[in-house]
């Protein structure tokens, strides 16, 4: 049987190239080799403020781009959060166990916290939620990008401890998987940070769905260094090290070849190339995307989807219930 695997992306905005060369470029490579679960997790994106009808838009539009990047919903399953009860049911076990001084130490806490006027419990405890999504799998690996790290590893610590208390091989501890290249891209106009969908400054991200004039006039824009020859140089030329990290993930070369092949051309020439590559690929999953929104097809795969889902959910829950002592019969 294959190992399983296990992901999700929040819609809380459109996702950015970060989330595709982080994240879900991999779902795609990887569903052939492993039983795939990638969820779209709308429970986590409430844990901040949301307009209720942008993001009910944002669900359905997550899951055509899912879709449209080449998840095959005959091979991986599908499902948005909320229509697997399992998942807010399973959340709660796991707050009861997690102390809040793991919780507090999450430094995307703190970072979403110190951003909101007054923070929700939901922003402090979400890692339990994110926990329970992967476990209710038995996820053995999970791909994400660089800043899911500290979650995994809460995720790795709580199985620890799980299984030590109420016996072995309850829950399965999952392994991160990181993309060669790519697993934290950074902001186009801040190389110091991340590329974020909610940042308010359009120019320092990608959006999946940004038109080519828009992808060039960001890429030509980015900002880069005074050095002028093309180099891998996190330290000394951030900002060309992440152009150059983004070409290699979608061209699939290592950085050596890039770096030879640019090295004396000028950040003019590899900027611009960089441009038609990024257009070249997310072009044609604009144009699947644009098919699959407009279609009734989406609502059938979600609710196959869920229906799967559902099915494996609730076993773990129920696995879980039992030896905690709250399944009575
Ligand atoms: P989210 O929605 O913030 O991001 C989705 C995925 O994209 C990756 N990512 C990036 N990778 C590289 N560079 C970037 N600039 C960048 N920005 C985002 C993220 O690492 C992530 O893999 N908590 C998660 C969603 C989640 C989840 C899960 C993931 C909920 N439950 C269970 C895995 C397993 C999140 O907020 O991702």
């Amino acid at each position: 049987m294959k190992e399983t695997i296990f992901s999700g992306v929040q819609p809380s905005s459109i996702p950015t190239l970060g989330n595709y060369i982080g994240a879900m470029k991999s779902f795609v490579d990887l569903q052939d080799k492993y039983q795939a679960t990638y969820c779209i997790v709308n429970q986590h994106a409430i844990t901040v403020p949301q307009d209720p009808e942008i993001l009910v838009r944002q669900t359905k539009q997550l899951a055509a781009l899912y879709l449209a990047i080449g998840i095959d919903p005959n091979k991986s399953t599908v499902f948005v959060q909320s229509e697997v009860p399992a998942h807010s049911q399973i959340a709660w076990l796991i707050t009861c166990q997690i102390g809040v001084g793991e919780l507090e130490r999450m430094t995307q806490y703190k970072d979403k916290s110190a951003k909101q006027e007054s923070v929700g419990a939901g922003l402090l405890c979400y890692p339990a939620l994110m926990v329970g999504d992967i476990v209710l799998y038995d996820a053995k690996y999970v791909p994400v990008g660089d800043d899911q790290r500290q979650h995994i590893e809460l995720t790795r610590n709580f199985v620890d401890r799980f299984n030590n208390r109420y016996g072995e091989d309850i829950l399965v501890k999952p392994e991160p998987i990181y993309p060669n290249a790519g697993k934290r891209v950074m902001s186009l106009q801040d190389p110091s940070r991340k590329m974020s969908k909610s940042d308010e400054n359009e120019k320092s991200k990608i959006s999946m769905l940004d038109e080519p004039g828009q992808i060039i006039k960001k890429i030509k824009s980015a900002v880069t260094d005074s050095i002028g020859v093309v180099n891998y140089d996190t330290a000394n030329q951030a900002g060309l090290s992440n152009l150059i990290e983004i070409y290699a993930s979608l061209s699939e070369q290592p950085i050596k070849k890039i770096v030879n092949q640019y090295h004396d051309l000028g950040y003019g020439r590899f900027k611009s190339d960089l441009a038609d590559l990024v257009v070249s690929v997310l072009e044609p999953i604009q144009k699947r995307y644009n098919q699959l929104i407009a279609s009734d097809e989406l609502y059938d795969i979600l609710s196959i989807g869920a229906t799967k889902a559902n099915e494996t959910a609730s076993q773990t829950l129920a696995r879980m219930e039992k030896v905690m002592g709250i399944r009575y019969r």
